[in-house]
């Protein structure tokens, strides 16, 4: 991802997440160094990722699939790619924090091998003026 994907990126984001993140948010990730991903087909965004490393953690920050692309396989697609190629570079376990009410996300990644290994008490935003917890997932990857 690039500065420039930037605004195409929003569009997306603004539509799939109830609580997005900023513009803001994704510049500072994109000047933080972290690995931004975009994964498109034919140069139509299919999904995104971002990635913070850690010494020899990843903690994967935000995983999306556009909303009329969901549930086709992409998601997982896309997280086995990030997790064989920071795992190849050296990333023993990944880390993420995710709304117990997001039972889709939930279910891909426990599916996928991620262990719950704390909770984040009113960690997101929701509606009116109350917050949710944060799951916290952690994955081992590789032999790690
Ligand atoms: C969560 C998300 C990344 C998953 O990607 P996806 O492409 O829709 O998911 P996939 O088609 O790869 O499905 C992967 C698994 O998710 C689960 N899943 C997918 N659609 C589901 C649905 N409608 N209901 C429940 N579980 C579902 C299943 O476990 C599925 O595995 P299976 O097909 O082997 O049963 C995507 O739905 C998304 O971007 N959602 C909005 C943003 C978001 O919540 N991101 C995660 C924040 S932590």
């Amino acid at each position: 991802m690039l500065r420039s994907d930037v605004t195409r990126v929003m569009q997306i984001e603004r539509e799939i997440f109830p609580f997005p993140w900023t513009e803001g948010n994704f510049i500072d990730s994109l000047r933080s160094g972290y690995d931004a991903w975009l994964f498109e087909d034919d140069r139509e965004i299919v999904g995104y990722a971002v990635v913070m490393w850690l010494p020899d953690e990843v903690h994967l920050l935000n995983l999306s699939v556009v909303s009329s692309l969901q549930g086709r396989g992409f998601g997982r697609a896309a997280l086995d790619w990030l997790s064989e190629c920071t795992a190849r570079r050296g990333a023993r376990t990944m880390l993420l924090e995710v709304r117990p009410s997001n039972v889709r996300a939930l279910r891909l990644y426990e599916s996928a091998g991620f262990e719950r290994i704390g909770l984040r008490r009113n960690y997101y935003p929701s509606y009116g003026n109350s917050r949710e917890d944060a799951l916290v997932l952690q994955r081992r990857l590789g032999d790690g």
